[in-house]
C-alpha cells in the first residue's frame, strides 16, 4: 500500500505559540500527504530562558495546539507527530511529540529520552520509553532530535516494528541528517526527520538551527530534502511494507543474525 509520507520545516517565532501553529498548519495544508512530521518544539520555540518560562508556555497533551492539529488531521485525513513542550502530572515538563491519527484523535505522547544540553535544565527525562503506532496504515515510532545519537532508540523502534521513524528535531549539531541514513539501512526503516529554520534570538543569546529537513529509505537513500534556510514542507510515495523485510543477502537477516549473547554491555 503506496503511502506519502514527509515533513513540515518551519520557521517558529520564540514565544509566539498560536501563530507559529497558525503558520505550519498553513504550510501543512499545501501537502497532500498521509503522514506529516513537525519540528520539535514547533510552536513554542526552543531557546528558553529557564524552567519557568518553559511552564508558561507548555501546554497539556490535549490543549490548544493539539485541537488545532487534530482539526487539520481530521480535515484532510492526515496523521500528525508534532513536537511540543507538554505539562504533564505533578509539576512535570516534557519535551513530547503528539501522535494523532488521521481522524484526529491522539493516539500516544512520547516524551524525549535523551534530552540535550540546556534541555536538562528545562525538562523533566521522559518517562515513556519508545512506542510503535499505527497511524494512516503505518506502523510509525517516534524519537526527537538527539534521540539519534543513541542508535539504541532506532534499533528499539525497528525491532517494535516501526516502518517509519518520525524524528521531530530542532539541530544544531551537522551531523544528524547524514547519520539517520545510517538509522535507516542499519534497521532498514524509512525515517522522516522534520527540522527547523532560522534562529531563537533572545537577549541571553541566540541559537540557529540547520534545516535540511529529509525522507530516507531503507535503502539508504535521500528521498527529499528541504533547504538549509527556508521553511518547506514536501511528501514522498513510499511502500512501507519494504520496512518489513530485514533481509540483506539470502544468507543475512538484520534482525536474526544478532548476536545479542554478545550484547550484554549494551544494557550494562
Ligand atoms: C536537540 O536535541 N534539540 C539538539
Amino acid at each position: 500500500m503506496i503511502r506519502r509520507i514527509g515533513y513540515v520545516q518551519t520557521e517558529p517565532v520564540f514565544g509566539r505559540v498560536r501563530d507559529n501553529v497558525d503558520r505550519a498548519i498553513a504550510m501543512a495544508s499545501s501537502v497532500d500527504a498521509d503522514l506529516l512530521v513537525f519540528p520539535e518544539l514547533f510552536n513554542t520555540g526552543y531557546l528558553f530562558e529557564s524552567r519557568r518560562e518553559v511552564e508558561d508556555l507548555a501546554e497539556p497533551a490535549d490543549g490548544r495546539t493539539f485541537r488545532s492539529l487534530s482539526a487539520f488531521a481530521s480535515e484532510t485525513s492526515t496523521a500528525v507527530v508534532a513536537g511540543f513542550a507538554e505539562r504533564g502530572e505533578g509539576g512535570k515538563i516534557y519535551n513530547s511529540a503528539m501522535m494523532i491519527d488521521e481522524t484526529g484523535d491522539l493516539r500516544w505522547v512520547y516524551r524525549k529520552t535523551h534530552l540535550f544540553d540546556r534541555e536538562k535544565i528545562w525538562f523533566d527525562p521522559g518517562d515513556t520509553g519508545f512506542s510503535v503506532v499505527e497511524l494512516a496504515g503505518i506502523r510509525v515510532g517516534v524519537m526527537i532530535c538527539f534521540d539519534w545519537i543513541f542508535p539504541e532508540s532506532a534499533r528499539v523502534l525497528a525491532l517494535g516494528g516501526a516502518q517509519v521513524l518520525a524524528h521531530p528535531a530542532n539541530l544544531v549539531l551537522p551531523y544528524a541528517q547524514t547519520a539517520m541514513l545510517t538509522r535507516s539501512v542499519e534497521n532498514r526503516v524509512f525515517t522522516v526527520t522534520a527540522n527547523r529554520v532560522g534562529s531563537d534570538e533572545r537577549p541571553f543569546g541566540s541559537i540557529s538551527f540547520t534545516g535540511r529537513s529529509q525522507v530516507t529509505s531503507p535503502g539508504m537513500e535521500v528521498l527529499v530534502m528541504g533547504p538549509r534556510d527556508r521553511p518547506h514542507a514536501s511528501a514522498v510515495e513510499v511502500d512501507p511494507s519494504e520496512a518489513d523485510d530485514k533481509s540483506i543477502t539470502e544468507r543475512n537477516d538484520l534482525f536474526s543474525d544478532r548476536r545479542v549473547e554478545f550484547y550484554g554491555a549494551l544494557v550494562g
